[in-house]
């Protein structure tokens, strides 16, 4: 596996710092203030601005210094085209965060966001305002989709790699939301509150990984509070954490209506996003009035990344983008991201299969895609099969068009789902039924709970109990519980797989590639194991609250399966669970050396077909206490037969406490035992050292 660092080339040379400066130092007030202070780009009240190219978000900026206005644009999935405001504007739509996460693959996750900054810089784009990686605290998360998962390490390192993938085509990255934004519903109102050391353990532990190895131009401060304080006005967070602790050198930006205090900019917020918002929402403009030497530094940030991931020397430039070739790309991560849950022989489809019932999910027409600001009008959505419906966009990758093309001489027939008893019927004359499910997720919302909505637990059954080939594909934004799984004979979770959504289904379905997706995130037996069984600000009428309220969030860092571990809980399926057509094996494993700690293992592929395998190292043991923590991962392609020998060095800080009193990461003196496996439920073997005390830098 190519590691997130060695994907991420230095950008900034040695001169941006004086650059910047220089440049602060001929701009007017005016000047420096207009950089501080963004737009909406969209018509809202007003029409767009002068200048901007019509997206979410624009800076003007200085024409007689040269500075290039920030034509801002979301995200991660793909080019946003908010409102159709630009009309037409289609892009390549990649798959989710979470299925770009299952691929556990920084190198596959660099290619995506590469295309998505490409496509970016060819509409004219010099920001992206990705990559998000708020921790999944709750799968019911209404923006899980968006994001990398439950693990800090995890999601640290793959947003290393989307930042780095992006800024290599001269678009600054924003990685987003800081901090622990992890659930939409009163996302304005609610303070998370957590202890210091558990944050920075978890939640800020995810984007100090993705700060320090990706070094994006800008982070994005949250709506939500955090123990009381908004992220954008939280000195703390912004100054002390962000900029201090962690040498952050480029930009704060709000999220849109995000400031809430005229003391923002002196707490650490470098740029008020969408002014109109705040005066709309929060009730001024705040950032009129800023003390010049403030004002110089936040405008220093700004076009410190501007000049560091190249906005001057290569600026956007409209131009044919190569939307196959993107295509590909958006394949390849699909169809890596997809997470072989169950398979009882059934998978891959044999050859000899001469009947396949393809049911719901509109496999007739597309594949599922996530809804907000993220969402993407993918490219082949004038034509009638990627229409919306109800709002809601399949990206026209139509699974159906796919299995027949992968099964030419089978009969392949579709029934929309909504009448139980006819698939069923069409079920019973197949020799394989295929359901497809879907649940769709959207910004601003959260999942009331963990079931397929509209039924589709019942037409599982009904089909499942009409013939005893049937396979479930899940096209999904989060977990969802399965109380037909003793029932089906296979399971595939796709997430929201994007502009090729369809074909990597039917590829791995048939077996043109081997499924090598691993879990990102717990998938809980039932709401019960939910740390916070009802959704915290959700009325009984189902309405958010607009009163401030608190999540407490006692599980510390102690999230995902960390806790699914220490409170001895059996889930559905486990961070790191994901099958393969073929088997691996895993011997050998020793502690190679314990500064840095290092393990060494070989991965043997024992089955008779070539495979992706993911072995997972977790600490087991702390000084002497049980612990249980995902501390490393390396991807690995095997020829059958073949043995790879693996070398993995971990980050000290993931065998640390933070020391919240002291500002240091600690390692106690004692005893570690490292465990390799397959899952975070399936340990294999381990090893034991012990190591001194020690402590490092915040
Ligand atoms: C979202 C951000 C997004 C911004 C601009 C906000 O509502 O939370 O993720 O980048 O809008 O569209």
């Amino acid at each position: 596996m190519v590691s997130a660092l060695s994907l991420c080339a230095a950008l900034a040379g040695p001169l941006v710092d004086s650059r910047a400066q220089k440049l602060v130092a001929s701009m007017t007030q005016a000047e420096r203030l207009q950089l501080v202070r963004g737009h909406l780009a969209r018509p809202f009240r007003d029409p767009i601005p002068p200048g901007a190219i019509g997206s979410a978000g624009f800076v003007a900026g200085v024409a007689r210094l040269g500075i290039p206005p920030l034509q801002e644009t979301d995200a991660m999935l793909g080019i946003a085209n908010p409102g159709n405001v630009r009309p037409g504007d289609v892009a390549t739509a990649m798959p989710s965060g979470l299925a770009l996460a299952s691929t556990w693959d920084p190198q596959v996750v660099y290619d995506s966001a590469a295309v998505v900054g490409d496509e970016a810089w060819r509409k004219g784009f010099n920001v992206l305002l990705g990559p998000g990686l708020d921790l999944a605290r709750d799968p019911r998360n209404g923006r899980n989709f968006e994001y990398l998962g439950e693990d800090p390490l995890l999601a640290g390192t793959l947003a290393a790699a989307a930042i780095c993938g992006i800024q290599s085509r001269h678009v600054i990255a924003t990685a987003k939301h800081f901090a622990l934004n992890d659930q939409e519903t009163g996302r304005n109102v609610l303070s998370a509150d957590i202890a210091e050391s558990a944050m920075r353990e978890s939640d800020l532990l995810a984007f100090e990984i993705a700060v320090e190895t990706g070094q994006p131009g800008a982070v994005m401060c949250a709506y939500n509070r955090i123990n009381g304080i908004y992220a954008c006005d939280d000195a703390h967070l912004l100054h002390d954490v962000l900029k201090r602790d962690w040498g952050f050198k480029g930009w704060a930006m709000s999220d849109w209506g995000a400031v809430n205090d005229s003391g923002a900019a002196a707490n650490g917020l470098d740029q008020e996003s969408a002014a109109e918002l705040d005066q709309l929402f929060n009730g001024a403009e705040y950032f009129n009035a800023v003390p010049a030497s403030l004002l110089a530094n936040m405008d220093e940030r700004i076009l410190r990344s501007m000049l560091a991931v190249g906005l001057f020397a290569q600026p956007p430039r409209a131009s044919p983008i190569d939307y196959e070739a993107h295509a590909q790309v958006a394949l390849r991560a699909a169809e890596r991201g997809i997470v072989l849950l169950k398979n009882d022989g059934v998978l891959p489809i044999a050859a000899a299969t001469t009947r396949i019932a393809v049911i719901g999910g509109h496999a007739n027409s597309g594949v599922l895609s996530g809804g907000g600001s993220a969402q993407v009008i993918p490219v082949g959505s004038a034509a009638e099969n990627g229409a919306a419906r109800d709002g809601v966009v399949y990206d026209p990758s139509s699974p159906l068009d796919a299995i027949r093309a992968g099964a030419p001489d089978a009969r392949v027939e579709f029934a929309d789902g909504s009448d139980p008893g006819r698939a069923a019927a069409l079920a019973k004359q197949a020799g394989l039924a295929i359901v497809f499910a879907t649940r769709w997720d959207a910004e601003n919302a959260d999942d009331p709970d963990l079931t397929l909505p509209n039924g589709q637990n019942a037409l599982i059954e009904t089909v499942a109990a009409a013939n005893p080939h049937t396979i479930v594909v899940l096209e999904t934004g989060n977990p969802v519980t399965m109380p037909w799984l003793d029932r089906v004979r296979g399971v595939l979770e796709c997430w929201y797989p994007g502009q090729k959504g369809g074909e990597a289904i039917a590829n791995v379905l048939f077996g043109n590639v081997d499924p090598s997706g691993r879990l990102p995130i717990t998938f809980p037996a039932t709401e019960r194991q939910l740390m916070r069984p009802a959704l915290p600000g959700l009325a009984a009428s189902g309405k958010p609250a607009s009163a401030p309220f608190s999540v407490t969030y006692s599980e510390g860092g102690d999230v995902g399966y960390r806790r699914y571990a220490k409170q001895n809980l059996k889930p559905l399926f486990a961070f790191g669970y994901g099958l393969s057509y073929t088997s691996f094996r895993y011997g050998g494993f020793r502690i190679q050396q314990t500064r840095p700690l290092t393990v060494r293992f070989d991965a043997t592929n024992i089955g008779n077909r070539a495979g992706t395998d993911t072995p997972q190292i977790y600490l087991t043991q702390k000084a002497g206490v049980p612990e249980m923590r995902f501390i490393g991962f390396s991807s690995v392609t095997l020829a059958p037969g073949q043995t790879q020998q693996l070398s993995l060095v971990t980050d000290p800080r993931l065998l640390a406490d933070f020391d919240a009193a002291a500002n240091v990461w600690q390692i106690r003196a004692g005893t570690y035992t490292v465990a390799l496996g397959a899952a975070s439920d399936d340990l294999e073997t381990s090893a034991t050292a012990a190591l001194a005390a020690r402590t490092l830098p915040p």
